[in-house]
């Protein structure tokens, strides 16, 4: 009875009240109305996120749920995870028909680069610097997870990182807080399109709420600890514009920040999520990240850790049980108000209802749909494109490449016919057969009677006359193709390394190779940046491929043809060595930096030095943040600040001419840099504030202009406050974070 009025309910508001004029939305006067009907527990329920058996494991097991029960009760608002179609039809008819109030489930699944269409890993479509690009692809996922039955991604992650230790850098746009806060607001465009009601728009979720990027060592679920100002400038500009998108789902992270942990953080996920960032959807916990708090060791047990994350305003528990196991209790006993839970449960069923699960809530997914939803051509295509865009070429001696469709090719090393290195981490619904591989890549574009192929190796060790089936096939061709890198599940969540180095293995395969005298062109497939100055004397070429995706072999054969001249730019630096780590473009300057001549040098091998540097290593990455080589070149030139001298609250406009001056035609990525020369607080030496893609065919040139607002210009003063200072600012416009072409301009 109490179902079918709920249901009426809709039918009335759907219809349009006009009885009740207050300034709640429909959505708000149904989850009202709704919340009145409700127990405690119901309540509570709608709180609880489960996983059922057979679901995608991305955590520690041990909690055993019967969620068919659970259902029926009343006492499941969302399932994460389930890999099984049909699955979601049947639950969703459990809770529709058979509990009290028939409220629908939400269903949540890692779509993270891709669905059933697998894009490059999100490190490696940073490298694009094509925000429409990947706007698109978010779109493209959202379509084919949508027609599958999810109305919920747990994307995108905004954790800006500067240490490729940590394997979750794969999941990211780099180090840069301005590109990452930029790519961010995509995705969340293009998961969530202009209307939820529309059954191809999914939920975005901006994770992991806060500063997951930085836990100490790079290791994974470690302590993150920093000023709330380094967290202000550095860490939370992405998570801000990801949430100014519209982002309807906020995920807590596993960390504890300043020594709360997220989930019972209240200053994060109230003081600053709601009131001030003005977040009004709903937040989740990370994977048991509730229940941790007993671990952490600020809970004492499950009912403390619901109690505290009950307090910091966290909605919604994720796979722990600990809301549905001990709320009822907290409010019996009084610890919670009734009607703090009717707050944080009134923002999921907002969301049910922005999505439109009341009025129907089997309008996504259904297998009809879905067949025609997935693989479709454009996508596929866009995919490709991405990947393209995405590699970044490190270094291409004597022009190597690109490779004389005539030639023997000789495709050596463990990656080449791997399909789950081309997919990489939280590879969503892919498919190995749909997902083309380098080496059938290569085969389709080149005379495939002329490309051979040989392992050489496993990724971490030497295969039994590997290296010399290896080093015979070098000689049989005119130029190598080594993949080298890392296997596609070994970066990504739990994926911590102590060196980003190339195994051992790898390493002679590629010493042994190169005794053959011929040019060995190397793909890195990695989903992090790797420390490559022991072995990079070796390589000819380095083209930086990551985990591309359905389309990676294509993407290859693109670049290494010819067809397509490389256009990526790294996101991340890419250390020399293991000791450098964290690393960074944007570091400060400190009272003691190293003299200029001295930045990429190897030095004071006798003196010692009273700088800030090392001993025996420079401290310059290897390829530094924006790098990138194309088979043109591009020339920088006529830099112009336009407004030399802006009042406070006014824009900064600088033009600057950009050139192709090779011989064919490519995309440039022109990157512009600042920095504050004497501020309150200490300042980056440089700051990415602008950028866009600049394609041009041979001899062609064009003026491009940038505009700096003041947000761009603003940072966390020394009175805490957001905003600009007045003082000198110089600027830099080139293809990576070291360019020259200076112009300077002041805020009076
Ligand atoms: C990860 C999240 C992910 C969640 C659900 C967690 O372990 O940290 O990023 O969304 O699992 O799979
Ligand atoms: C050192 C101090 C020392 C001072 C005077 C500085 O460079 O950091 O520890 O006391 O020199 O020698």
């Amino acid at each position: 009875m109490k179902r079918l009025f709920a249901i009426s309910a809709v039918a009335f508001l759907l219809a349009g009240c006009s009885c009740c004029r207050d300034n709640r939305t429909d959505a708000e006067k149904f989850a009202d109305n709704l919340l009145e009907q409700m127990t405690v527990r119901e309540k509570l329920g709608q709180m609880s996120q489960f996983r059922p058996k057979g679901g995608v494991v991305t955590g520690p097991e041990g909690h055993s749920f019967n969620i068919e029960q659970m259902i029926k009760d009343g006492e499941v608002g969302s399932i994460l995870s389930l890999r099984d179609l049909e699955y979601f039809e049947i639950y969703q008819k459990l809770a529709v028909d058979s509990s009290r109030l028939g409220i629908p489930i939400l269903f949540a699944h890692d779509i993270i680069h891709g669905c059933k269409v697998i894009f490059p890993i999100n490190l490696g479509s940073s490298c694009t610097w094509d925000v429409d690009a990947i706007r698109k692809s978010a779109r493209v996922a959202a379509e084919e997870a949508s027609a599958m039955g999810l109305a919920w991604t747990f994307s995108p992650m905004c954790d800006v990182s500067a240490d490729p230790r940590w394997g979750r850098v794969s999941e990211g746009s780099g180090e840069d807080p301005y590109l990452a806060a930029k790519i961010s607001a995509a995705m969340v465009e293009g998961y969530q399109g202009e209307d939820l009601s529309d059954s191809t728009t999914i939920l975005a979720c901006v994770k992991h709420f806060a500063a997951y990027g930085a836990p100490e060592a790079g290791r994974e679920y470690n302590t993150v600890d920093m000023s709330e100002r380094m967290f202000r400038d550095r860490y939370l500009p992405a998570y801000k514009a990801a949430i100014e998108a519209g982002a309807a789902t906020v995920m807590t992270s596993f960390n504890d920040y300043d020594g709360i942990p997220a989930s019972g953080n209240r200053w994060l996920l109230k003081d600053v999520l709601r009131d001030e960032l003005g977040f009004d959807g709903f937040v989740v916990s990370d994977y048991d990240a509730v229940h941790e708090m007993v671990y952490h060791g600020v809970a004492k047990d499950g009912k403390d850790a619901a109690r505290l994350a009950l307090e910091a305003y966290l909605n919604m528990e994720m796979t722990s049980g600990d809301y549905i196991n001990h709320g009822e209790k907290l409010v019996e006993d009084g610890t919670i108000p009734e009607s703090l839970l009717d707050e944080l449960c009134r923002n999921i069923l907002v969301a049910k209802y922005e999505l439109g699960l009341f009025e129907d809530p089997y309008r996504y997914g259904g297998m009809e749909r879905f067949k025609k939803a997935i693989y479709k051509p454009e996508a596929i295509e866009l995919a490709r494109s991405i990947a393209r865009e995405s590699m970044v070429l490190l270094k291409n001696d004597d022009d190597v490449l690109p490779l004389d469709k005539g030639r023997n090719i000789a495709v050596i090393g463990p990656f080449a016919s791997d399909a789950r290195a081309m997919n990489g981490t939280w590879d969503g619904f892919s498919e190995a057969k749909r997902t083309v591989t380098i080496e059938q890549g290569l085969k389709a574009r080149f005379n495939d009677r002329r490309v051979t192929f040989t392992r050489g190796c496993d990724p971490y060790s030497h295969i039994k006359g590997g290296i010399d089936e290896a080093v015979r096939a070098a000689r049989f061709a005119d130029v190598v193709v080594l993949t080298l890198g890392l296997p596609g599940n070994h970066s990504g969540e739990a994926a911590a390394m102590t060196t980003v180095e190339l195994p051992q293995a790898q390493k002679d395969l590629l010493a042994a190779v190169k005794t053959t005298g011929k040019p060995v062109v190397v793909l890195l497939v990695t989903g992090r940046p790797m420390a490559l100055e022991s072995v990079e004397d070796m390589m000819d070429a380095l083209l930086v491929v990551w985990h591309p995706g359905t389309a990676g072999g294509t993407a290859v054969a693109d670049l290494l043809s010819g067809d397509y001249s490389p256009s990526g730019h790294l996101t991340m630096s890419f250390p020399r060595c293991d000791g450098q780590l964290p690393i960074r473009y944007n570091y400060k300057n400190t009272g003691r930096p190293l003299p200029d001549s001295y930045v990429h040098k190897q030095h004071h091998k006798t003196k010692k030095p009273y700088y800030s540097c090392y001993l025996f290593t420079p401290n310059s990455p290897l390829y530094p943040f924006g790098y990138g080589l194309s088979y043109t070149d591009f020339r920088y030139s006529d830099l112009k600040v336009l407004t030399p001298e802006v009042k406070e609250g006014e824009d900064v406009k600088i033009k600057v001419k950009v050139s192709n001056v090779g011989k064919r035609r490519g995309t440039t990525v022109a990157q512009l840099y600042i920095r504050d020369l004497v501020a309150s607080t200490t300042r980056p030496v440089r700051e990415l504030k602008g950028f866009v893609r600049v394609d041009l065919k041979a001899g062609e040139s064009r003026e491009v202009e940038f505009v700096l607002t003041p947000d761009d210009l603003s940072f966390c003063r020394k009175d805490m406050v957001w905003g600009t200072e007045p003082g000198d600012f110089s600027i830099w416009i080139g293809d990576d974070c070291e360019a020259e072409l200076e112009g300077k301009f002041t805020i009076k």
